[in-house]
């Protein structure tokens, strides 16, 4: 036996050598372990497709499948382009209307009314709502505020606009004020609707909503009284573009080092929210604007969720909200009328590793390679999982090497761990996504198949798995 341990922490050894892959489990949360909010992977629901979102049973299963994997509902904001279109009225008695060319398409304009927040107040998890700035009808939008805040016993925050850069310069809240539109006029118009509407439902409010405008350069602009009537910090954030027929990129948007060092831009700005004392979010995010290209729907872009939600938390975003668009015209959705997309299967393992008891979390690598490396540990600073990403791209043809990944750090006396791992065809496969196996998802969203462990030999602590290029494996430890 003794030997055996040899000859085996020998060739870990070699291995470790010759793949450069030997990863070291800490036995305890290092100091500087991100801590994890329980609704960590949240979700944001296009404004005018949120009572479409309800009447869909994939919904509320998909909501409820994270729920039961990390322990706490997702939270869900209600926003983006159209809620700067839609206009409350009282004494409509429908959650929306509006009329377009065709279902594929978003309105120009919409009506929205009171059994709208009726339909919020029922999603299991905290819930911001976007109301509209954009069209200067402060009275219509404060009387909305004040019917959500009287209905919806989980509010979290109230935005007022979305992503205000991009107004047209006829909008009427830039003719009103009559001073033209630039980042400092777009923070005194927030700062005056917050203090408005404050005095009727109390400082619950979401600042900044800016793609392109630093979200800390807006909070600086709102000074210390501005920022004692929010809640949070958004920040929308989209990797890629697809605007205009830009060409999009499925390497490089699952490259573990380019999600490093493309999240840790977010870094300053969201130590400049903790120091006000506000939660700091990617309040809209996904792979790619303007329907994503051809990147958006793919097992790669799962991948590409499982490492930018973690290094999201290691550059201490609080939350994700990751955007859901038209119904059934939405590249990027989790989610549609009848099917699951394989982005959602990104959502489901990340929020497996992170689990119900995951309150911190450390990457292991050094961030420069395609190997990503993350463990997260519980309330009592004890490592509880490890997960190893190969971000190494897999187009579907030629050989998908195996190799293997060193984990040390395992407790001395354990024999077997347990894993779980996601794989796919390739990469750019919209299809085929399995987790555990053979298990995956119906089109409403419940769980089909059996999700199998695989066994991992642990000796002297250590035990080597294999990842091949485009996989994600859990090490249950
Ligand atoms: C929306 O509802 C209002 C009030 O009931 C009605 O007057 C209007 O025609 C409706 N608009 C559409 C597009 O359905
Ligand atoms: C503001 O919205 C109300 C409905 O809440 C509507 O009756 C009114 O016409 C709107 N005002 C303007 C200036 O559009
Ligand atoms: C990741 O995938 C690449 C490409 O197939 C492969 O060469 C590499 O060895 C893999 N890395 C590990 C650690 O498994």
């Amino acid at each position: 036996m003794a030997s055996k341990n040899r000859v085996l922490r020998l060739l870990s050894g070699l291995l470790s050598v010759s793949l450069c892959r030997a990863i070291a489990i800490p036995s305890s949360a290092p100091a500087s372990a991100a801590p994890l909010d329980p609704s960590l992977l949240s979700v944001s629901l296009e404004f005018f497709a949120f009572p479409g979102y309800t009447a869909l049973p994939a919904t509320a299963n998909c909501l409820a499948n994270l729920a039961a994997l990390r322990g706490a509902p997702p939270a869900v904001r209600i926003g983006g382009t159209t809620q700067d279109r839609a206009t409350f009225f009282p004494g409509l008695n429908e959650a929306v209307n509006y009329t377009v060319a065709s279902p594929a398409d978003a309105p120009d304009s919409l009506m929205f009314g009171p059994p709208f927040m009726q339909l919020a107040a029922q999603l299991p998890g905290e819930v911001t709502l976007g109301l509209n700035r954009q069209l200067d009808n402060q009275s219509a939008s404060l009387a909305a505020a004040v019917l959500a805040k009287q209905t919806m016993p989980n509010l979290f925050a109230f935005e007022l606009g979305n992503e205000p850069e991009f107004y047209a310069s006829n909008s009427p809240i830039i003719v009103a004020g009559g001073q033209g539109w630039s980042q400092s006029v777009d923070a005194a118009s927030q700062k005056s609707w917050f203090e408005t509407f404050s005095r009727s439902v109390g400082s619950v409010f979401q600042g900044a909503v800016t793609l392109s405008w630093s979200a800390g350069e807006t909070l600086t602009l709102l000074g210390t009284d501005g920022a004692a009537l929010l809640k949070s910090l958004s920040r929308h954030s989209y990797p890629q573009s697809a605007c205009g027929g830009a060409a999009t990129n499925l390497p490089s948007l699952m490259s573990h080092s380019g999600i490093v060092s493309y999240t840790r831009q977010y870094r300053s700005e969201a130590a400049q929210a903790h120091a006000a004392g506000i939660k700091y979010f990617l309040g809209e995010t996904n792979s790619a604007t303007c329907g994503g290209g051809g990147i958006s729907p793919t097992f790669g872009a799962a991948l590409w969720i499982v490492d930018y939600v973690l290094q999201g938390a290691l550059n201490g975003v609080d939350r994700l909200y990751f955007h859901q668009g038209t119904i059934s015209n939405c590249a990027y959705c989790f989610w549609g009328q009848t099917s699951v997309f394989a982005p959602y299967y990104g959502a489901a393992f990340v929020s497996e590793f992170l689990g119900s008891d995951g309150a911190t979390l450390a990457m292991l690598d050094d961030g420069t390679g395609a190997i990503a490396a993350y463990a997260v540990f519980n309330t009592a600073g004890r490592p509880v999982r490890v997960l190893v990403i190969n971000s190494s791209y897999y187009s579907g043809t030629g050989t998908r090497a195996t190799s293997a990944v060193v984990l040390s750090g395992l407790s001395a006396g354990t024999t077997t761990a347990q894993a779980k791992r996601m794989t796919a065809p390739s990469a750019p496969a919209t299809s085929g996504v399995t987790i555990g196996g053979s298990a995956s998802f119906t089109g409403a969203c419940t769980r089909s198949g059996t999700q199998a462990m695989e066994s991992v030999a642990v000796s002297g602590g250590s035990a080597t798995v294999s990842v091949r290029a485009s996989e994600a494996l859990i090490v249950f430890v």
